[in-house]
């Protein structure tokens, strides 16, 4: 079994997601190009700094939920996960596999290769890379840019390889990660889809369980 999970998962954990029914989500909130693309950062890089910390900080404040523990426990699980927070690894999931990225770290802008984790309690600021000069970032993957070739690969391996794919809490309508559903679904996994809402992934499901992921999610991995 693989997990493969998005907003809803760390949304019970105060964590807001991107495009809720309910909340609205971030998006509705912000515009993601001036957050969080290249160009964004490129027009504004203090706006987007700060946009980061401000997260960060909420981040460090969260506790992980009764989804994330349950998945964490199953050790034999891999999880992939298009969230950025560290909700899962603090949980003690071992093998995550973030499409991304993380929140908790930073990276060279200019991919020199430099990266350093940070301390999500107190975010630095705007900063250059102690390797090349270029600006530093938040390692996550913003709108327009690829997906870290590691982590994609892993995943669709992950995907490929499944029996069953458990869908937690995604609107599958960000691409390639959402494709990675339909993968799963053709080479003979069944999916379970667990969410709040029906979503763009709800036609997939062999199984579809309508309701919060820290209930849901604890009463189906029983030990
Ligand atoms: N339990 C289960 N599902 C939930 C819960 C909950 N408590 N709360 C919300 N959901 C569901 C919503 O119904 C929605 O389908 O989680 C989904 C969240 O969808 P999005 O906000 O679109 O988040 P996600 O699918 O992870 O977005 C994908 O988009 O903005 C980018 O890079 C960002 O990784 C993100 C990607
Ligand atoms: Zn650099």
């Amino acid at each position: 079994m693989v997990s493969f999970s998005g907003a809803g998962l760390s949304a019970e954990s105060g964590v807001p997601t991107f495009r809720d029914a309910q909340t609205g989500g971030l998006w509705a909130k912000h515009d993601p190009m001036r957050l969080a693309s290249p160009q964004g950062f490129a027009d504004d890089p203090q706006l987007v700094s700060q946009w980061y910390a401000h997260r960060r900080r909420a981040i460090a404040e969260a506790q992980p939920n009764g989804a994330h523990t349950a998945l964490a426990r199953r050790s034999e699980m891999i999880h992939v996960t298009q969230n950025v927070d560290d909700l899962l690894h603090r949980a003690g999931a071992k093998q995550v596999i973030q499409l991304h990225g993380t929140i908790a770290a930073d990276r060279c802008h200019a991919s020199c290769g430099y990266e350093e984790p940070i301390d999500m309690t107190d975010p630095p600021n705007l900063r250059n890379c102690p390797e090349c000069g270029s600006q530093m970032r938040p390692a996550v993957v913003w709108f327009g840019e690829s997906l870290p070739n590691s982590a994609w690969a892993e995943a669709e391996q992950a995907c490929r390889d499944c029996d069953v794919l458990l869908v937690i809490g995604t609107s599958a309508v960000v691409y390639p990660a959402a494709g990675l559903i339909g993968l799963a679904k053709s080479a003979g996994a069944g999916i379970i889809i667990v969410n709040t809402h029906q979503s763009d992934a709800s036609s997939l499901a062999d199984v579809e369980l309508l309701g919060k992921a820290s209930e849901v999610v604890p009463a189906i991995l029983i030990d």
